[in-house]
């Protein structure tokens, strides 16, 4: 060999070396082989029955129970109410159970107390359990499948101990403690996208864990109650949007009738899911797990950090094994993206909230409801598109492009919805009533407006 064909050689391996251990660091897998334990038959869908066999990843876990603030100064993990935070949120919700309480989520510790001590509960069925652990999956749905799910909630919940609400079960199998999803909902909704989630690879399981609960649903209704997601047309606002007009579930038209606008609405849960799946992050293999469970070491053992948190609170664990810049400069990026959504995200909800008074003001002086179809159906796209980003957990950091786009189509549509009601009434006067300020404390109301006609069963094609 030459010098120069040394000097290259030699630069090759140092090349391979460098780019060898960049690649180990960004996906190395724990070095440490966790050991199969055994844990006592009856206590499988516990946690503290892991605290021995699993102290790493227990006492991490454990760590959800923390209630320290969020770094950007979104979400954070101690519940705060989003109706005192956002008060458009009360009139958007009015006549429906979220306003009446609608608090921030807090760790996973917690997820079992939360619902129990929910307002929303009274009148619940046993669908509202199958996010909370897998209770459902193991005990109730093996016996007898989705029976549970329309039985009424404090029968279902009556056996559940304590200790059983969201255990290490929720993501491991408790025989092999392989990742695996218990929830059948979205096992069944992936189906129809055209995803067998019993063949993913390992890659995705770190998302679709997440995925199984972190999703929009709705629950079956006249069926049997059983959780469904509206995942059959893709995983954007629009297809989701699409699937509730076009025939999927002829059975399901609407969560809520607004006793303001009259118009029958939906109610998004955290697409947190969705909003990632075509992310910057998601298209470069980038899951749930790398950031909010990033990898830990602890006397020489590595493991998978169970603290799932704000990802910021862990900068050098989360993001910096693949980012360069500093704390201070990352944070200011994902400020500036929340900013911007937030922004967005109020003028949405304001100007939909108005919308539902507008079209109550136009009832009131003659509209009909004929004359007043349009509008209503321009409310309900409004609401869904502005929730679809106000009901997700990072503030448009996920995915900020496809929040801003659903919450230009929201501004739009509420626009609209109001145009098209003053339009109705001619030359008249529409007097507009105050907004709420106060969060309700039920969902009945006696001037309730009850449309004559059914929501129409064929909505405008979704915005392109
Ligand atoms: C069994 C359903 C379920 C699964 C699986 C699940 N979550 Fe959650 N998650 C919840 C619920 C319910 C809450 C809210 C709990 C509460 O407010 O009491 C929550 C809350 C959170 C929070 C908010 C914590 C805070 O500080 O506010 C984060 C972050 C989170 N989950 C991330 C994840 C990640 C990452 C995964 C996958 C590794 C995951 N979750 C899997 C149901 C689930
Ligand atoms: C919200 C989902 C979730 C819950 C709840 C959960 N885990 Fe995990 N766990 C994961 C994920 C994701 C991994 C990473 C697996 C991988 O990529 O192979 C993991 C990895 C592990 C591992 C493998 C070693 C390691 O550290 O990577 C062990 C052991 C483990 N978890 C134990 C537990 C125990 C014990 C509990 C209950 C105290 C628990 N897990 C609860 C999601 C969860
Ligand atoms: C690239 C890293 C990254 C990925 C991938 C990611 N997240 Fe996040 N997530 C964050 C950050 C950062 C925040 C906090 C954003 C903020 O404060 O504005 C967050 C916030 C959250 C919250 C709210 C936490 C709180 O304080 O209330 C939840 C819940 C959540 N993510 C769940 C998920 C789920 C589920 C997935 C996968 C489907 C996912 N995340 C994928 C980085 C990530
Ligand atoms: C496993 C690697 C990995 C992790 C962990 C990770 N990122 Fe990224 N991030 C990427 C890649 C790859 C890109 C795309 C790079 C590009 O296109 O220039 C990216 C892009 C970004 C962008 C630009 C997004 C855009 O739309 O252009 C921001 C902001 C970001 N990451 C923030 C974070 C934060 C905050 C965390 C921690 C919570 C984090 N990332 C964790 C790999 C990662």
């Amino acid at each position: 060999m030459s010098k120069m064909q040394k000097y290259i050689a030699g630069a090759l391996v140092l090349c391979v070396a460098f780019f060898g251990l960049m690649f180990a660091r960004v996906i190395a897998k724990p070095a440490t082989k966790f050991e199969l334990r055994q844990i006592p038959e009856d206590q499988k869908l516990t946690r503290m029955a892991y605290a021995e066999a699993y102290p790493l990843q227990f006492n991490s876990y454990k760590m959800t129970m923390d209630k320290s603030p969020s770094p950007t100064g979104f979400g954070g993990a101690d519940a705060y109410s989003h109706l005192t935070e956002q008060p458009e949120q009360i009139e958007l919700f009015k006549g429906y159970k979220f306003s009446i309480q609608y608090d921030d989520d807090r760790g996973h510790w917690y997820a079992g107390e939360d619902i129990l001590n929910s307002k929303r509960r009274p009148g619940q069925l046993g669908s509202c359990i199958v996010c909370k652990g897998s209770y459902m999956y193991d005990v109730y749905f093996k016996e007898s499948g989705w029976e549970f799910a329309s039985k009424p909630f404090d029968e279902v919940v009556a056996p559940i101990k304590d200790d059983e609400w969201f255990g290490c079960s929720s993501c491991h199998d408790p025989e092999t403690m392989k990742l695996r999803i218990y929830n059948q909902g979205f096992v069944e909704s992936m189906a129809e996208l055209g995803i067998d989630v019993s063949k993913a690879s390992h890659n995705d399981m770190r998302a679709y864990v997440c995925g199984q609960c972190h999703n929009e649903y709705y629950f079956k209704k006249k069926e049997d109650g059983r959780v469904h997601m509206p995942f059959a047309n893709g995983l954007g606002p629009e297809e989701e949007w699409k699937y509730y007009h076009d025939g999927h579930d002829p059975k399901f038209d609407y969560d809520w009738i607004h006793p303001d606008s009259g118009a029958a609405m939906l109610k998004v849960q955290h697409p947190d899911f969705e909003v990632w799946t075509d992310s910057v992050h998601a298209l470069n293999g980038v899951t749930c797990v790398d950031c909010h469970m990033p990898y830990m070491r602890q006397d020489g053992v590595k493991y998978t950090s169970h603290y799932m948190t704000n990802p910021l609170k862990h900068y050098d664990t989360a993001c910096a094994k693949c980012h360069d810049e500093s704390y201070e400069t990352m944070l200011h990026r994902v400020q500036t993206i929340n900013d911007n959504t937030f922004k967005l995200l109020r003028m949405a909800g304001q100007t939909t909230a108005r919308a539902h008074k507008v079209i109550k003001a136009a009832h009131l002086a003659g509209a009909t409801d004929e004359q007043l179809a349009e509008s209503r159906q321009l409310v309900r796209e409004a609401q869904w598109y502005w929730d679809w980003v106000s009901a997700e957990s990072a503030m448009g950091f996920h995915n900020p492009d496809k929040c801003m786009k659903a919450l230009g189509i929201s501004i739009d549509a509420a626009h609209r919805a109001i145009e098209s009601a003053t339009a109705a009434v001619k030359g008249g006067q529409l007097e507009i009533e105050a907004m709420p300020t106060e969060p309700f404390t039920d969902t009945k109301f006696a001037d309730a407006i009850k449309p004559g006609m059914a929501p129409p069963a064929q909505a405008p094609a979704p915005a392109q």
